[in-house]
């Protein structure tokens, strides 16, 4: 009998034009250290601004961080069908423009297009939406895509874990990120409980 080989693990990386580009970063270079996880970068023009502004970075440091990099406007590439398998995507960070654009289906770039391919193969779509204060449009855009199977995760730091440094607070939220896909052991330590002392 014929046997079908295991698919690759693949993820679909994008940053766009929120603040927090180290988030996309961070992922990038974790799933590089991690290995077995084939990676899809995209990058929106504005996502380019924060990358430059906000870490100093280039084409040329941050493209060798993933396997295969994706223009926007290719909308024929690979990661535009659902009949490529992935695993799913992370939009890190996800501004309310493109959070917006995937509420209401616009696949308007490839960022959005792919996005809108992992919600209707009901794979893994983890938005890292940034903005605050938040407006209705934006409230009323996140319970759209959460009713339609997507995750909202707002990068908003943990203090219980006693961070030392934004390195650490990053760290920690990529960790929780990628634990959501279940790619393997889990990154981010379980919670060990707290002794309630007056509740003894
Ligand atoms: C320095 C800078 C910081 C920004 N921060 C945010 C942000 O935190 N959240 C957000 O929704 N938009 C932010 N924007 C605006 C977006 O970049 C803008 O709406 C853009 O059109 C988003 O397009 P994209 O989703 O295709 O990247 C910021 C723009 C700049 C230049």
């Amino acid at each position: 009998m014929e046997t079908r080989a295991a698919a690759p693990r693949r993820l679909i990386i994008a940053i766009t034009g929120a603040t927090g580009a180290i988030y996309g970063i961070r992922l990038l270079e974790t799933l590089r250290r991690l290995g077995g996880v084939e990676t899809h970068l995209l990058i929106s023009s504005a996502g380019w601004l924060n990358i430059q502004h906000e870490l100093q970075l280039g084409k040329e440091d941050v493209h060798p961080l993933a396997d295969v990099v994706h223009s926007v406007r290719d909308v024929g590439a690979s990661i535009a069908s659902g009949s490529f398998a992935t695993d799913g995507m992370i939009v890190a960070p996800c501004s309310m423009k493109t959070l917006a654009s995937v509420a209401h289906g616009l696949s308007d770039n490839l960022i959005t297009r792919a996005a809108d391919v992992t919600l209707k193969e009901r794979r893994r779509l983890v938005l890292m939406v940034r903005e605050t204060p938040f407006n209705l449009a934006h409230l009323r855009n996140m319970t759209a895509v959460t009713e339609m199977g997507g995750i909202v995760f707002p990068p908003l730091p943990a203090f219980y874990n006693q961070p030392a440094s934004i390195d650490e607070m990053v760290d920690h939220t990529v960790a929780r990120v990628l634990d959501l896909f279940a790619l393997g052991p889990a990154l981010s330590p379980a919670w060990p409980g707290l002794r309630d002392a007056s509740a003894e």
